[in-house]
């Protein structure tokens, strides 16, 4: 793993290490085996950033499970852009369902609270929200989240499923901006 890295314009250094996300998804998947325990949840990606989350994630999980994948995006660069466009929708019937929302990273909270609000309308029996990394400083939004990974500054990261300018999402490692 290199401690320094530059993606197109911009320079990264290491910030949460490969090992110290495993344990972290451990600790998510215990608790969510622990919660749901005798439930079929529905587990919704949010694709693209959270496929590595989310290829782990389920490894370690036991309760019985379907698994499907929405593609939503709202930033561009190192911005949100307040706009969410929804390039794959929820294919699935949600009504009456136990759904686990697996994201990447919840920022101003704008896409899931968008993805709440649909499953509410599908009238999904409850539903859980499963972050990898959470940024409480820039949250707008108000809703609860479950499961979080780790909570972080304001600062723009990427690496394990998290891109800049959709470079960089295969690094085990997330790595932070050098400003
Ligand atoms: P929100 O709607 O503002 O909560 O934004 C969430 C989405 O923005 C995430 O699903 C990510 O795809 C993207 N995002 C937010 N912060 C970062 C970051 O630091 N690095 C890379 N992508 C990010
Ligand atoms: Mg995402």
């Amino acid at each position: 793993m290199k401690e320094k890295i530059k993606v197109k314009d911009k320079e990264f250094s290491v910030f949460i290490k490969a090992a110290e996300i495993d344990k972290s998804v451990s600790r998510i998947a215990d608790a969510i085996n622990e919660d749901l325990k005798g439930k079929v949840p529905l587990f919704l990606v949010v694709l693209n950033g959270a496929f590595m989350f989310a290829a782990d994630l389920m490894k370690k999980i036991k309760v019985e499970n379907n698994i499907s994948f929405v593609k939503l995006s709202s930033y561009s660069g190192t911005r949100s852009t307040q706009v969410i466009n929804e390039l794959i929708g929820i294919n699935e019937v949600v009504k009456g369902r136990t759904v686990v929302i697996v994201e990447d990273i919840i920022d101003s909270g704008l896409t899931i609270r968008r993805m709440l609000d649909n499953l509410n309308q599908q009238e999904a029996a409850d539903v859980k929200v499963a972050t990898l990394v959470y940024k409480p400083n820039a949250f707008k939004s108000d809703y609860k989240i479950d499961y979080t990974g780790f909570e972080i500054p304001n600062d723009f990261i990427l690496g394990y499923g998290l891109d800049y300018d959709g470079f960089g999402r295969n690094l085990p490692d997330i790595y932070k901006i050098v400003e």
